[in-house]
């Protein structure tokens, strides 16, 4: 069985190819770090949940922080993919790559006036409201625009995603959503502002669910609640239900997007509603669509442990880190399993916390290049500069090609944007 998640990434007489590129050629070009992302991959993904709904009407709206390059929300833009949006920078890119602004959802808790005016010119379909004072406000901008804006109330069904807290978002002591007994009023209050229009509901329990429960009981809530608002004369036209479904990082059990979208139907049957779904997937589609290639510099040992420091750090992947997340390492030249050691996976940047993996089996020589993997989602749209480290590129293969979607950046880019005292 191959040790890479996605089958477009795999070994051909030992060495890595993504699709029909060997990897050695990309780093022979581009140098590491450098993100290597799969399209073939990206499509599938896309594709199977698109397929999971057959003939029921539905719209997936991408969630662009997970992955925000261009050149990927352009790929599933012609795939007739929406987006999922959480500020006007993203909205930008959306526009940029060619997104239909119809198929555009704007969510999050902090939206400014500017932001919401944006999006209103830009002819988005819905803003999802998380809180009464953003109801009252995107009001006022709607009003000052003479414009109608349709909304969605995201609710907060208070159920256990069962992932990580810091990507759990459906509870109650979450700072996401509107809960339930509130949401009730806060669409009367939707329902008396001139400048609004009532289109949906909308909830999302949290990111990397790798259980069928939590959505189950979620869904549950939120129909029952559609069906209380339509006996008070309150009309939902579509239900958005989130993100969140899970990807293999090492040896998960994940529900297939078939199971997935079965338990929304199913669930919607039980409460005898038939309406449209839109899903918000980011790293369903994106996570395993993707690696991150970086070389050993150094191997350095101590009594009680291995090191192998690399030159990605976790300014360029930050999960390791933030989330302790496990990410599959493996040499992009396959060696013999019998000389496998545990290392430390280790970074360069000044902070004890820039450890990549721990007690990592890998056989590995300094000057070898290590493929991470499940780099597609949350990698490259959280890096940062920290250690004034310019950010890697990123490639799209597609089968034997490979496009250079974003350059490194240089060191003049560091500075480009900031200047001395007069
Ligand atoms: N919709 C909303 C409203 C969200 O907040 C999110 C993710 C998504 C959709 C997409 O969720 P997905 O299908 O990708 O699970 N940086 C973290 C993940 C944060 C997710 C935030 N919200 C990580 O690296 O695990």
């Amino acid at each position: 069985m191959s040790t890479f998640h996605d089958p477009c990434f795999d070994y051909q007489g030992g060495t890595l190819f993504a699709e029909d590129v060997n990897v050695q050629n990309i780093v022979n070009e581009f140098g590491t770090p450098c993100y290597v992302y799969s399209k073939a991959a990206l499509v599938r993904q896309w594709q199977k949940l698109d397929r999971a709904f057959s003939d029921h009407p539905h719209q997936i709206c991408f969630a662009v922080k997970a992955n925000s390059n261009i050149a990927v929300l352009n790929i599933l833009a012609k795939l007739g993919s929406g987006f999922d949006i959480v500020s006007a920078g993203e909205l930008h890119r959306v526009l940029r790559a060619g997104g239909d602004p119809r198929k555009v959802i704007f969510s999050g808790v902090a939206k400014s006036k500017s932001e919401i005016a944006f999006a209103i010119n830009s002819n988005i379909k819905c803003f999802n409201v998380e809180s009464l004072a953003e109801l009252e406000r995107v009001q006022t901008v709607a009003e000052q625009l003479s414009a109608k804006a349709s909304i969605g109330l995201r609710v907060n069904p208070d159920v256990d995603a069962q992932t990580h807290p810091y990507i759990a978002t459906g509870l109650e002591e979450s700072k996401f959503g509107i809960t339930m007994d509130a949401a009730f009023e806060a669409y009367e209050a939707a329902k008396a502002m001139p400048n609004i229009h009532i289109h949906s509901i909308a909830c999302h329990i949290g990111s990397q669910i790798t259980k069928l429960s939590p959505f189950r009981d979620a869904v549950e809530k939120v129909f029952a609640l559609v069906n209380q608002l339509k006996l008070a004369g309150i009309d939902i036209e579509q239900l958005d239900l989130g993100g969140g479904l899970g990807i293999r990082y090492k040896d998960e059990k994940l529900p297939s997007a078939n199971d997935y979208i079965e338990v929304m139907l199913e669930q919607m049957r039980i409460a005898n509603l038939d309406l449209p779904i839109a899903i918000e997937p980011g790293r369903y589609i994106s996570g395993n669509s993707g690696i991150l290639l970086t070389t050993v510099e150094y191997l350095k040992h101590n009594d009680s442990k291995n090191f192998a420091v690399v030159d990605a750090g976790m300014n360029d992947l930050l999960r390791p880190s933030l989330y302790q997340a496990y990410h599959q390492i493996s040499n992009i030249q396959e060696k013999p399993t019998k000389a496998k050691k545990s290392y430390d996976i280790v970074g360069p940047v000044c902070e004890s916390a820039d450890v990549l993996a721990y007690d990592h089996p890998i056989d590995v020589a300094a000057d070898d290049v290590l493929a991470i993997q499940s780099a597609g989602a949350y990698a490259f749209s959280m890096a940062s500069n920290y250690n004034s480290r310019p950010r890697p590129p990123e490639i799209m293969v597609d089968d034997d090609q490979y496009h250079l979607i974003r350059k490194r950046e240089s060191y003049g880019d560091l500075t480009s944007t900031e200047s001395l005292l007069p």
